[in-house]
């Protein structure tokens, strides 16, 4: 039996994803797209869990799509079976919070999936860029589209049409990372926010999630009327009273979730 090329944990109400194929720096091979994206359908699926961290392994997050495996591909197959859009589509479908924390290098698909992600915490090591320029290739999972709203258009273009890659320091200056940490420390930072997140009302949290990614979407008068939908639909839940009555209870009192 072939090795897996993902560690799946968990830590309490947290689930947790580690890229691991060591050999090839977590390249996005199709097995381990395929398992990463029944892991992450899987805890989307858990109730015991309420949120999810995706991370890399001693040689850092991920170096991009495999090389090997994107060199024998010609157009009509990579058109014919829409190659990584799966990735993007997986990650659309889960509505639970996923940081990201990046503990090395994220290149290419790496830096993609990297922003695929809702919150990202970098150690001090790492690096982002998108260097398909360098293989004859432009970024295809998202980079151009998303890097451009993540650190506006003049860095991401600097990036994608050189190749060069930024670090941690300047990612969280250009805001695409929110946190950077020394590298021994990232993780567990990243778990302590994510504990806490999944420590709130799930469906809450979950219409939140939908509401800032809606704004992306969304011109500001389309997107203030639908944050308006979903916060009032937040006051038919049952946490929206007991959020609401905890604080106003004499003493106050701590909520006490049940995620309906
Ligand atoms: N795919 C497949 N294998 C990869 C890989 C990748 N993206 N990145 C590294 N590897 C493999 C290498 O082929 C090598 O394998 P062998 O030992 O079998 O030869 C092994 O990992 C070690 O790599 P290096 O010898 O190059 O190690 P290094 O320490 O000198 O450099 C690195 C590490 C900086 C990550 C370098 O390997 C590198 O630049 N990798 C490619 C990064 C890249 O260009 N990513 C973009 C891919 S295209 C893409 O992602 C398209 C998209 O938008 C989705």
């Amino acid at each position: 039996m072939s090795e897996s090329t993902i560690i799946v944990e968990r830590s309490e109400r947290v689930g947790i994803i580690k890229l691991n194929r060591p050999r090839a720096y977590n390249a996005l091979s199709r097995t381990l797209i395929n398992e990463l994206l029944d892991a992450l359908r899987s805890f989307e699926s858990d109730p015991r869990i309420g949120a999810i961290i995706l991370t890399g392994n001693e040689k850092g997050f991920c170096a991009g799509a495999d090389i090997k495996e994107q060199s024998e591909l010609s157009f009509v197959n990579a058109y014919n079976q829409d190659y990584l859009k799966n990735l993007n589509d997986g990650f659309f479908a889960v509505h639970k919070p996923i940081i990201g924390v990046i503990n090395g290098i994220a290149l290419g698909g790496g830096c993609e999936l990297a922003m695929m992600c809702d919150i990202l915490y970098a150690a001090e090591i790492a690096t982002f860029g998108q260097p398909e320029i360098t293989l004859g290739t432009i970024p295809g999972a998202g980079g151009t589209q998303r890097l451009i709203r993540a650190i506006g258009k003049s860095k991401a273009m600097h990036m994608i049409l050189t190749g060069e890659t930024i670090s941690a320091k300047e990612a969280e200056a250009a805001g695409l990372v929110a946190k950077v940490l020394p590298t021994e420390q990232v993780f567990n930072a990243a778990l302590e926010t994510a504990g806490k997140i999944a420590s709130f009302s799930a469906p809450i949290v979950a219409i939140a999630k939908e509401a800032v990614n809606e704004a992306e979407e969304l011109g500001l008068k389309n997107g203030l009327h639908f944050e308006s939908r979903l916060y009032h639909t937040t006051f038919g839940l049952e946490d929206h009273a007991e959020g609401f009555q905890a604080f106003l209870a004499r003493p106050k009192r701590v909520a006490q979730w049940t995620h309906k």
